[in-house]
This record gives C-alpha cells, sequence and structure tokens, in this order.
C-alpha cells in the first residue's frame, strides 16, 4: 500500500481542547502521518471540528453568540491551536460545511432508497419555556431508584442505572430550571441497523489485526443484539432531513442526528480539502475510482469506538456503493489528570492554548505520545512531566545534540571534521542502532506510540553512550584525529535522531537539522542506520542550536500544580 488515508476523531466545537483530547486521537494521528510521509507514502490526513448537537448550541447560548457565528469562530480557534502543536492536517474542516451537508443528504437518500429508513413515532419531552424539545439528559429530576437529586433523563450518574425521562421525579429543564414540561409525539427517522448485524459480524471478523480493545468493544455491541437507531432530532442547528433541497414531508424543524453526519464529515472534509486544491477526493473514498489501493487508518479515544464499528459502517454500507471503509483502527484509552478525568465541563486539567502558554509544543507532544493511553488508561502529573522532560528530552537528546555541536564549534572551528575512519566503536554501535530502528519502525507502522517513543529515547541513551567510551573530550589532547572521527559520527547522529524524531517533535527535529545546515535533506525516515552515517559532507559548517530543552524547575512545578490543581482536584 503506498496511499494511506488518515483521519482523527472530530473535536467536538464546544471550546478549547483539552491535552486528554489531543492525546486520544489528534496527535497520536497526526504522528502517524508524519511518519507515513517520511517513508515516502502518499498520505492524507482528514480532521474536523464535530458542529452539530445540542451542546454546541448550548455552548453559543453561554458565549451569547448566534450559534453559527459561535461555530465559525471556535473552528478557527481550534484550527490555531491545531497548527501550533504542528498537527500536520491536509484539511481540517467543518461538519456544517456546504460539503457534508450534500454528502449527508446523499448518504440518507442512498439508506431510504434501499428501504433501510423507517418512520416511527417517538414520545420526547418539550420545554414551554424554553421552547424546545430536550434531549435526554438535559431532563434532570430526582432518580426513582436512589433518590439522587440531579439525575440525567439518560442515566443516573450516582447509581448508574438507565432512565428514561418520564421516570425522573420533578423533571425539569437542565437550560432553564424550568418544570412547565410535557411529554409530545415527534416523528423521527430510524436506520434498520437490526437488518446488517450479520454483515458488521463478518466484516469485524476478517480484520485479523485490529487491537483487542477495539473488536472486544465492536463484538459487545453486535452480542447485545443492534437496535434500530433513530439518526433525526427535533432541532434546529444541523443538516436538513432534506435530499435535493427538498425538505421530507413532515420534518421540518428537524435535522440528522450529530452522530449520523459527523463520521460522514470524513468524506465531506475530504471534499472541502479536493475543491481548495482541486483534488479528485473519490480517488481516496470510491472503491470504482481509484481508492482500492488507499489504507485507511483511524484514531479515536474507546468511547467513539462503536460509532466506527458499527453506526459509520451501517451507512457505508447500506448505501449499497463502492465506499472505501476503514482498514484499521486505533482505539486509545483515556489520560487521566491526577487520577481523575480531564473534563471540558468541570473546567478540570490542561487545555491547548494553556498548555502553549507554558512551554512550545514538543515538549507536551513527546511528554503526551511517550506516554499515550495504550494499552491502559495513564495519568498525567506535573511531577511526572517535568522528570519525563528532563530526562529524555533535556538531559539525554538535548544534551547530546548542544555537547557535540559546542565541541565541534570550539575545537574544529565549527566544520565537521575530516580526518580518520570510523572504526570498531563507531561500527558495533551502528549496529545496535541497526536492531533499534527495525522494532522503532515496527512500533509506528504498529502505531503503538509508547513503544515507539521508549526505542527512540533508548537510541539517543546508545548515542550517548558512544561518547562516553568515544571519549573526544580526552582524545582530543593525545589523539585529535580519533576526535576527529568520534564528532563527525556523533553529529550524523544527531542528525539521524532528527530524522527519527521528526513525527513526534518536529520543530525541534528542524532545529537540529538547520543547525548541521542540512535543511536541503527532507527528513525522510531511514532505511537503515549505516546509510545515514556519511550525510554529512566533512569540512561543511554546522553551528551550535540554541538550548533545545530547558529543565523545567521545581519551583515551576509548585507553580503550575497550584494554578491548574493538583491531587486535591481529585473527583
Ligand atoms: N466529536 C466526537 C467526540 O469528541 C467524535 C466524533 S468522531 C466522528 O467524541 F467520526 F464522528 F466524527
Ligand atoms: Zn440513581
Amino acid at each position: 500500500m503506498s496511499r494511506y488515508l488518515i483521519t482523527s476523531a472530530l473535536p467536538y466545537i464546544n471550546g478549547v481542547k483539552h491535552l486528554g483530547n489531543l492525546v486520544g486521537s489528534m496527535l497520536p494521528a497526526d504522528a502517524y502521518a508524519r511518519f507515513q510521509r517520511a517513508r515516502g507514502r502518499e498520505v492524507l490526513f482528514i480532521c474536523a471540528t464535530d458542529e452539530h448537537g445540542t451542546p454546541a448550541e448550548l455552548a453559543a447560548h453561554e458565549a451569547g453568540m448566534p450559534i453559527d457565528e459561535y461555530c465559525a469562530r471556535m473552528h478557527s480557534v481550534q484550527k490555531d491551536l491545531g497548527s501550533r502543536f504542528g498537527l500536520s492536517f491536509d484539511h481540517f474542516g467543518r461538519s456544517h460545511s456546504p460539503q457534508n451537508h450534500e454528502i449527508t443528504q446523499h448518504f440518507y437518500h442512498q439508506l431510504d432508497q434501499n428501504g433501510l429508513l423507517e418512520e416511527r413515532s417517538t414520545r420526547q419531552v418539550y420545554s414551554i419555556d424554553d421552547k424546545r424539545f430536550l434531549p435526554d439528559r438535559y431532563v434532570v429530576g430526582t432518580c426513582p431508584h436512589c433518590g439522587y437529586e440531579s439525575a440525567r433523563g439518560d442515566q443516573c450518574e450516582n447509581c448508574t442505572r438507565v432512565l428514561d425521562p418520564a421516570d425522573l421525579i420533578n423533571p425539569h429543564s437542565a437550560i432553564s430550571g424550568s418544570t412547565n414540561i410535557e411529554i409530545r409525539d415527534s416523528n423521527h427517522l430510524f436506520l434498520k441497523q437490526s437488518l446488517m448485524v450479520g454483515r458488521l459480524r463478518e466484516w469485524i471478523d476478517s480484520r485479523k489485526d485490529w487491537p483487542l480493545l477495539v473488536t472486544s468493544i465492536a463484538r459487545k455491541w453486535l452480542d447485545e443484539g443492534l437496535n434500530d437507531r433513530s439518526i433525526t432530532r427535533d432541532l434546529s442547528w444541523g443538516i436538513p432531513v432534506a435530499y435535493e433541497g427538498k425538505v421530507r414531508p413532515g420534518f421540518e424543524g428537524k435535522v440528522f442526528y450529530v452522530w449520523f453526519d459527523a463520521p460522514i464529515e470524513y468524506i465531506g472534509a475530504t471534499m472541502e480539502w479536493a475543491d481548495a486544491t482541486k483534488n479528485n477526493w473519490k480517488r481516496w473514498w470510491r472503491e470504482d475510482e481509484g481508492a482500492g489501493d488507499v489504507r485507511y487508518v483511524q484514531v479515536m479515544g474507546k468511547d467513539n469506538v462503536p460509532f466506527h464499528t458499527v453506526g459509520f459502517p451501517v451507512t457505508l454500507f447500506g448505501s449499497e456503493e463502492p465506499w472505501k471503509v476503514v482498514d484499521y483502527i486505533k482505539g486509545l484509552n483515556w489520560m487521566n489528570y491526577y487520577g481523575g478525568k480531564f473534563s471540558t465541563s468541570g473546567n478540570r486539567g490542561i487545555f491547548m492554548d494553556q498548555a502553549l502558554e507554558l512551554l512550545p509544543a514538543d515538549y507536551w507532544r513527546w511528554y503526551l505520545l511517550a506516554n499515550a493511553p495504550e494499552p491502559a488508561d495513564s495519568n498525567f502529573t506535573w511531577e511526572h512531566f517535568q522528570a519525563t522532560i528532563n530526562h529524555d528530552l533535556a538531559d539525554v537528546l538535548g544534551n547530546f545534540v548542544n555537547r557535540i555541536a559546542k565541541f565541534c564549534t570550539a575545537r574544529f572551528e565549527g566544520r565537521i571534521p575530516d580526518q580518520g575512519e570510523y572504526g570498531p566503536l563507531e561500527i558495533e554501535t551502528t549496529q545496535a542502532l541497526e536492531q533499534k530502528l527495525t522494532s522503532l519502525t515496527g512500533y509506528m507502522e504498529a502505531l503503538d506510540f509508547r513503544k515507539s517513543t521508549s526505542e527512540l529515547r533508548s537510541m539517543w541513551v546508545i548515542g550517548n553512550e558512544y561518547l562516553q567510551r568515544a571519549e573526544p573530550w580526552m582524545k582530543i589532547k593525545t589523539d585529535p584525529a580519533s576526535a576527529g572521527v568520534s564528532i563527525r559520527y556523533a553529529l550524523n547522529l544527531a542528525l539521524l535522531f532528527a530524522s527519527l524524531a521528526q513525527p513526534f517533535i518536529p520543530e525541534t527535529s528542524a532545529k537540529i537539522t538547520r543547525a548541521l545546515n542540512n535543511t536541503d535533506s527532507p527528513l525522510i525516515w531511514p532505511r537503515n542506520v549505516a546509510d545515514r552515517l556519511s550525510q554529512l559532507t566533512p569540512g561543511a559548517a554546522i553551528t551550535v542550536p540554541e538550548v533545545l530543552f530547558a529543565k523545567i524547575e521545581d519551583s515551576q512545578v509548585a507553580e503550575w500544580a497550584e494554578r491548574f490543581g493538583g491531587a486535591e482536584k481529585k473527583l
């Protein structure tokens, strides 16, 4: 496979994302996209904001803005933060785009034609004072089972029982608090997923290489029996239930459910990209138009897995058209903040904008990828963050690069030493690195980011060990030629490390490359180590890069833990 379509789960529009969201999909997807590009593959990396649904409406209301303005504004905020974090999307779209309207309505039409949709009457809560229908979770009241007073209409948070809003004692609107609510009948479109269980099971069973986290969630859903699901809602913000400009009779004032149109935006965003760049989106999405040789990889948090293993595939299969379906799903667990959840609504943890006020993106990227919540949940603490940065980035990588560049400047007039040949120590080191490169490449192909970062770190350690054994600082006095060989070798190692670090810490990698005056050589992922160790031209000038990583001081940790809260805020 030489073409890779990579999508990250689409972040909700309602506010700046926290680091848990970042490490749960966008960042690992970015590292993978960067890796595949560096391998010389043609990559299309797509993401977008997920803009519909009640939470978006309420966030706009709270911000005192019309919903469309709110979404346009938050889209640009999120887009900007993404690029400041080095997220290398080929396109960062919007699920509210005209393209997504068109393609969502196309799927609706296909499913309808194929007899997979059915109108059913449902009972919905209507708030007279709010002048709107309320989604189940926006009706609150007392739980009939445990007496908890702020139980939501879909589920009691206290005793975890699944509820129906009609079960609640003293039901009222979570939006206005009004108790002036009633049950009204409302027609909705149901997608007959139950007809497709066999086809889905066959498909999941054929995915032999999927992670257990993903297949077990998918099988659980299939085993429990798939209910037909309603794909429309009584809301005004969203994609109208229409085809070719005509609203379905009786569906005025209704829109598609956000989870229906959001995954379709993977295609919608590709259409946006194609329109903006004069490219062909069908080459990526239609098996009959060339997508047969695309490998499609999706990255997401575990809560999104059911929608990608069941919901979206039902839409694609049900269309009876030759759509590209996902080849590999990377599902991640949660990263917690001091053992509790990062939370947007609870304003708990660190948000992307705040993180960049404290430190450059690469510090965060490295920490998050090195502690990606795979295979289990992981945990952010400031102390652990400090220890990881100071050790991996400052002591191991940063120190290696700065030390040799400085030494080269002081003792070799800032030119790559040209004397001598690599000897047994260099050959031995190269061999050790070859093995690590093979496993690192394998881990990256498998989207295993913890193992990848740990393998890369161990390559940096090998670089430092090499310097300790070669001792150019001593040899310069007795055997300058041998010191020259070591420095030439080590500078080539630094360039190798820059190519390997590029998917994780791209800014740093560019700084190293620039300092070695090798800016013209693209950061190609090495096929083997040996070829890369004579890359720098002897005699060529280098510069000392600015300090790559500053150590994080105890006083900073204390200040940040205080500002963002630590253990005491645990939920
Ligand atoms: N916005 C959803 C979330 O953050 C993810 C949507 S993924 C998509 O959980 F496929 F539906 F777009
Ligand atoms: Zn309860």
